[in-house]
């Protein structure tokens, strides 16, 4: 059985104090260890093949050297810039930023005076100016975990001119995403995330509440992510599935191993593609020439959205762009902008010559954009690419890391893998090939999938919140415009919701469970709010039915079919890497063998 890291903060809790927002979240409880021994869980692999929990510090020197060599290359970059400016132009440009920026730091000191009850979150204190910035680990859901440690679940941490507020408990999390929703249910967008979403105000996942989110959001929501909207477009996801079981067969065929996350992906990015604008896009070939620009550019994209970016810290210094984010972003913008243009260009080509087209999300919107919106906000050609952009980016990586996930842990967990192709067996047998319409039978890989999706969220930070008005979160004062991280991978840690948080362990969710929580039933609502991997409340995920079903048909189809071995001399790594998207730190690669009766089940 595997063990991966449980938060420190609640390892201090556990058994001391009962649930309850009270006890559990007062931070006066939680300061004991001097900040150099602020310890985060690292999951790490002796080479014996035995998994334990090892402790890092959070001031681990070679990734902590990593930031600040970072901060300080852009300060160089800076002057280099510069240089190509006109010098007395530059420099007045540089002086005029860097004051504002220590006005706003100091202005921003002065409004956070006195920390304690009814003032900001206790916090680290922070060199002038930088605050925390040399001393952040890039594992930002640890490196929380490890403050929260020290400060408790509501601490805040100054990164240059910019506030952070991290809540670490069910009921803090209760008090930000259902309590004080509509507060807390703006974004605070990064400078990377502004350049890619066509400014910010055009699409879901940026924009803040009001009209234009609210139309954006319920055109996704009923006509392409609702069950009936998937419904309609079962035999696409079907058709994709059959052609990733042939090509996994003739990896099997051949005795190469399979790099599970990677096809994951291109089988996601087919589905979703596919029902944004059907197969009208061209030749099966050009499809996959689309597919495969798609995953680089996705990885590029939340790469350039996970990284630390001066720009944000020092929003005064923004139009400098010292690190070149911007300008890599709007890079990625553009090539994006460039295939959607393609494929809308094609599409209204062919609805104009009276072509028979098909009736997808593309052409629904297409429509719309026609009519112009729904009377309170406008929907515009900018909006329909906003949202293709949304859709790509929001649905591809999750989906396909939590099946990689799911895979991981059962290759490490062999009783569960066994148990899952034995249900599997009992249901469909192995005579057919497993369809989305089994899903609903396959009860216990339905409990590995929340299992997954509870020990690696795969957004583990969720999308940053950002307060519209000063209020005030478990007795301190949260101020407007700060940027407000939920822990979501920590909180579905604590080990007071959740016996052996650390371990692989489905049957917590049975309901007639014999190990684990005895029978915890929870649903991806968020209405628990212990259990979060798709957020809660207003901004919770617009793509929960399609993730529920992509992830479980994967799993159900790569267990069904195959039985998997790592290669010769390989170990199993469960690592986590730290983005905007948490990623396996290395790819699963695995080589198939058929279980099928016949090699004909495999042909596409
Ligand atoms: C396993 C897969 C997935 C996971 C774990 C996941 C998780 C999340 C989380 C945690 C949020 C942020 C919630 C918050 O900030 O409070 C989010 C937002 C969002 N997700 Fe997902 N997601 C997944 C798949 C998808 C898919 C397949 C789509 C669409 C095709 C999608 C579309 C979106 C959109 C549009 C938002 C922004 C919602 C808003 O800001 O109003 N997601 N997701």
């Amino acid at each position: 059985m595997s063990t991966t890291s449980v938060p420190r903060i609640f390892l201090l809790r556990a058994g001391s104090s009962p649930p309850g927002r009270d006890k559990r979240d007062a931070p006066v409880r939680f300061r004991s260890r001097p900040h150099a021994a602020i310890s985060t869980n690292a999951y790490w692999r002796k080479p014996s093949g035995k998994h334990r929990l090892a402790h890092k510090s959070s001031q681990d020197p070679p990734r902590t050297i990593a930031v600040c060599f970072s901060l300080s290359l852009s300060l160089a970059t800076t002057t280099a810039a510069c240089a190509a400016m006109d010098a007395a132009t530059s420099t007045t440009l540089l002086y005029g930023a860097l004051l504002a920026a220590a006005f706003l730091y100091v202005a921003t000191l002065r409004r956070g005076r006195g920390r304690g009850e009814g003032g900001l979150p206790p916090g680290p204190r922070g060199l002038p100016l930088l605050g925390s910035l040399l001393s952040l680990d890039p594992d930002l859901h640890t490196y929380f975990a490890g403050l929260a440690d020290k400060y408790g679940p509501i601490f805040s941490i100054r990164l240059g001119s910019k506030l952070g507020i991290v809540i670490t408990s069910p009921a803090l999390a209760r008090e930000v995403l259902r309590d004080n929703d509509l507060i807390f249910s703006n974004r605070d967008i990064p400078d990377a995330a502004r350049s890619i979403s066509y400014g910010g105000g055009q699409n879901i996942v940026w924009n803040p509440v009001g009209p234009t989110w609210r139309l954006l959001r319920r055109v996704c929501v009923r006509e392409m992510l609702s069950p009936a909207g998937l419904q309609n477009v079962h035999g696409l996801r079907r058709r994709e599935f059959r052609a990733t079981l042939a090509h996994l067969h003739s990896m099997a065929s051949a005795g190469k191993p399979v790099d599970v996350g990677a096809q994951m992906f291109l089988t996601t990015m087919n589905v979703i593609t596919g029902t944004l604008w059907g197969g009208n896009i061209g030749t099966e070939s050009e499809r996959t020439a689309v597919g495969k620009e798609f995953r680089e550019l996705v990885a590029e994209i939340t790469e350039m959205l996970g990284a630390p970016n001066v720009s944000d810290f020092f929003p005064a210094l923004a139009p400098f762009d010292l690190q070149g984010i911007r300008k890599k972003s709007d890079a990625l913008k553009e090539r994006f902008d460039e295939i959607f243009g393609r494929i809308i260009e094609k599409r209204v080509e062919a609805d104009q010559a009276g072509a028979d087209t098909a009736e997808d999300f593309l052409e629904y919107m297409l429509k719309m954009e026609k009519e112009g919106g729904d009377g309170k906000a406008a929907f515009t050609m900018t909006n329909v690419k906003a949202l293709l952009m949304d859709m790509v980016v929001g649905g591809t990586e999750t989906t396909s890391n939590t099946v990689e996930w799911a895979m991981a842990e059962m290759l490490q967990n062999r009783r569960i893998l066994r148990k899952v192709q034995e249900e599997l067996d009992a249901v469909v047998g192995i005579d057919g090939v497993v369809e989305e319409s089994d899903l609903p039978q396959l009860h216990y890989l339905q409990l590995v999938v929340k299992e997954t999706l509870r020990l690696h969220p795969a957004l583990p930070l969720m999308v940053p919140h950002c307060p519209s008005e000063d209020t005030t979160v478990g007795g301190h004062r949260v101020p407007a415009g700060s940027r407000v991280f939920v822990n979501a991978w920590a909180i579905m840690r604590d080990p007071a919701a959740w016996k052996d948080p650390a371990k692989f362990i489905p049957e917590r969710f049975a309901s007639q469970a014999s190990d684990g929580d005895g029978g915890r039933k929870v649903d991806f609502t968020g209405s628990e709010l212990d259990y979060v991997p798709f957020g809660s409340g207003r901004r919770i995920c617009a793509g929960i039915a399609m993730a529920e079903r992509m992830t479980a048909y994967s799993v159900a189809m790569l267990l069904q079919a195959f039985d998997w071995e790592l290669p010769e001399g390989a170990a199993l790594d469960l690592t986590e890497k730290f983005g905007i998207v948490m990623k396996k730190a290395t790819p699963l690669v695995a080589v198939p063998t058929p279980r099928l009766s016949r090699p004909e089940l495999y042909s596409a």
